[in-house]
């Protein structure tokens, strides 16, 4: 083991025995400690502590004024809990009690005096070199959670990359850039705050909302890529995207995307049951209620092939007629106020790494 380097060693002594704290320094300095300092006022040792951060701390237990334990009582919150500062008791005989007592106020050796000196020496020693552990041990454990949170970060950016391309991937055949499913990521963002959820699952819905058209990958070019208005045909045929999205997220422990899936699966069901898979009122779970809106305002909002766009008060006003119909009403009165509060700039386009940042 190396050894230790004793001049960037810093001791200090607290004894009110002026001739107790001279014997231990020459003592010290003789081992060949160099940056020791001393104090025979009880009183000042915590100051004196915070100003010079010792390796170790030498303590005298009865004192005037204030004696050991009161001054043990003053280091400990001082002493982070991940590190290690030893504090040796120097005093005449202890009994015991006092003794127990003094280790679970937080001494870790005992010396008597009057000191011997070369045990004195050897104890700071094995003292000082339980630290020295102590702080590689904190150290090594420093580098590995570094390590995990470097490599907790790659693995994160991954998924997000991934969901990133399966977003391009299911939109490819009828919107390139993929700015529907983003708008729709963005404005679901703004209700889920407008409604109050924790920031952990508005940034989980602002990731997962963009995906929940994902099963149209899944759907047949001549309905994907069809110009014009879609029969009913083309509609049952259509619906089977959630099914599709719900299946390609399925079996998947993430959250990220359970929580897609479960937006995949529901974002067409309506408040009053007549949706896609019939589901009535809060039976639609929340992420795929609020997608809901979203995806219905953006469709609204932009035209397609097959109808012109409304302006953003036309769409407040189906908003406002379709609550409780097709739309949570209390979700909808949210997304009122959000229309009210954003203006035009609810319908502006949104990015990838907007969301994904
Ligand atoms: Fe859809």
């Amino acid at each position: 083991m190396q050894d230790l380097d004793l001049s960037s060693i810093k001791i200090l002594l607290v004894d009110d025995e002026a001739h107790c704290t001279k014997l231990m320094e020459a003592l010290l300095k003789q081992a060949g400690y160099s940056r020791i300092t001393a104090t025979n006022d009880a009183r000042q040792a915590a100051q004196l502590f915070q100003e010079i951060k010792p390796d170790l701390v030498a303590l005298d237990m009865r004192m005037p004024h204030m004696d050991g334990f009161e001054v043990m009582r003053q280091l400990k919150p001082m002493i982070p809990n991940d590190d290690y500062v030893p504090i040796l008791i120097i005093t005449g005989e202890l009994d015991a009690p006092t003794k127990h007592k003094a280790l679970a106020e937080g001494a870790n050796d005992f010396i008597n005096k009057p000191v011997d000196g070369t045990e004195v020496v050897l104890r700071i020693k094995n003292q000082l070199e339980t630290r020295r552990l102590h702080q590689q041990v904190r150290m090594h454990n420093q580098h590995l959670e570094a390590q995990v949170r470097l490599r907790t970060k790659v693995v994160e950016q991954t998924q997000l990359d991934l969901l990133n391309r399966l977003v391009l991937a299911s939109e490819y055949r009828h919107d390139v850039t993929g700015a529907h499913a983003w708008r729709v990521g963005r404005v679901s963002m703004l209700l889920a705050e407008m409604k109050g959820l924790p920031p952990d699952q508005v940034d989980m819905l602002k990731k997962t909302a963009p995906l929940h058209d994902v099963g149209k990958i899944g759907l047949l070019d001549s309905v994907i890529m069809k110009v014009g208005a879609y029969d009913e045909s083309d509609w049952e045929a259509m619906k089977l995207h959630t099914k599709i999205g719900s299946k390609l997220l399925s079996d998947s422990r993430a959250p990220l995307l359970i929580m897609a899936r479960e937006i995949a699966l529901t974002h067409h069901e309506r408040w009053d049951g007549t949706g896609y898979h019939r589901l009535k009122e809060l039976q639609t779970p929340l992420p795929g209620r609020i997608v809901a809106l979203a995806d219905a305002f953006d469709v609204m909002t932009h035209a397609c092939s097959y109808k012109a766009s409304l302006t953003l008060s036309e769409a407040r006003v189906e908003i406002e007629r379709q609550a409780g119909k097709q739309f949570d009403p209390e979700l909808s009165q949210l997304f009122l106020k959000l229309i009210d509060r954003e203006g035009e700039a609810l319908m502006a386009n949104a990015t990838a790494v907007q969301l994904f940042a």
